[in-house]
């Protein structure tokens, strides 16, 4: 059944309207007032942008990813906070985004706060090889497939998002691909801060872990300091919380968003 329909016929699709309403909310305006032409705010030049998103449509990386995650069709189950298990990866769109803003920037440091099982991080590295330039350190607090867990062992409002058991976060990525990642495993709030004070500068900071308020203040104040000049941050699910946007204005930079749950700004 289309998600859509889901949420207007089924109860657990109604409830999760009635509830999270601010978040839909927050999307759909965003939504609509969305900077889909990325490469402007960048100052980038559109032939480009539009080769590269050629170049990552028609990549067999594509099909693998998504064959490796049917694994997720045999994983049954839910977390201690009700939430049914999932691969949580972001959508593969958003992976093409990602893959585009990589090319365009290409960074020579990246860090990404929430690996989980890979797919976003393998859309960076497969823009890392094609620069022929780039390592990305990724940070993960993996949440694992039938592992007994505490209610607060993660941020209450976590969704399902788990690794299957006997795999560690990031074993999406393909081996030859491995050789520009180092993957930490620790919460980011605990790895993060000692991370970015060995790194000094990076270029290009991608959020994908806690969702919380407190939790995206923290790394974008912390991440934002360490960006170079016309580096980039970049933040998913920000409709989620008004975190990303109350950044934007105490640091009285302009948010860019590339539909209702990415968005980026410029150092
Ligand atoms: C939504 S998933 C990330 C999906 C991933 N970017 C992808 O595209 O495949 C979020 C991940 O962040 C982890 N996480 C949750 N809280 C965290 C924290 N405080 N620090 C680091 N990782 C955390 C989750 O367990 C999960 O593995």
């Amino acid at each position: 059944m289309h998600p859509i329909v889901k949420t207007f016929t089924t109860p657990d699709g109604l409830k999760n309207l009635i509830f999270h309403f601010p978040v839909h909310w927050r999307a759909l305006k965003v939504r609509l007032f969305a900077d889909k032409d990325f490469y402007k705010p960048l100052g980038k030049e559109k032939n480009d942008y539009d080769r590269y998103f050629q170049e990552i449509r028609g990549d067999e990386l594509n099909i693998y990813l998504e064959k490796e995650l049917e694994i997720f069709s045999k994983i049954k189950g839910k977390t201690v906070r009700g939430c049914e298990y999932s691969s949580g990866a972001i959508s593969r769109q958003h992976g093409h985004c990602i893959y585009v803003l990589v090319r365009m920037l290409k960074p020579e440091k990246a860090v990404e706060t929430g690996t989980a099982n890979g797919y976003s991080t393998s859309f960076i590295l497969k823009a890392m090889e094609r620069n022929k330039k780039g390592m990305l350190y990724s940070i993960d607090f993996p949440e694992i497939e039938g592992k007994e867990y505490s209610p607060d062992d993660f941020y209450r409002e976590k969704g399902g998002a788990v690794v299957p058991k006997n795999k560690t976060s990031g074993w999406l990525v393909p081996d030859e691909l491995r050789a520009r990642l180092k993957l930490f495993t620790g919460r980011s709030q605990d790895v993060l801060p000692g991370l970015l004070s060995e790194l000094g500068e990076i270029d290009l900071f991608f959020h994908d872990s806690e969702h919380t308020y407190m939790a995206m203040m923290e790394e974008f104040n912390i991440a934002w300091r360490h960006l170079k000049d016309r580096g980039i941050l970049l933040a998913h699910d920000v409709n989620w919380n008004k975190a990303f946007t109350d950044f934007g204005k105490k640091i009285k930079t302009q948010p860019f968003f590339i539909d209702g749950s990415l968005g980026f700004l410029i150092k």
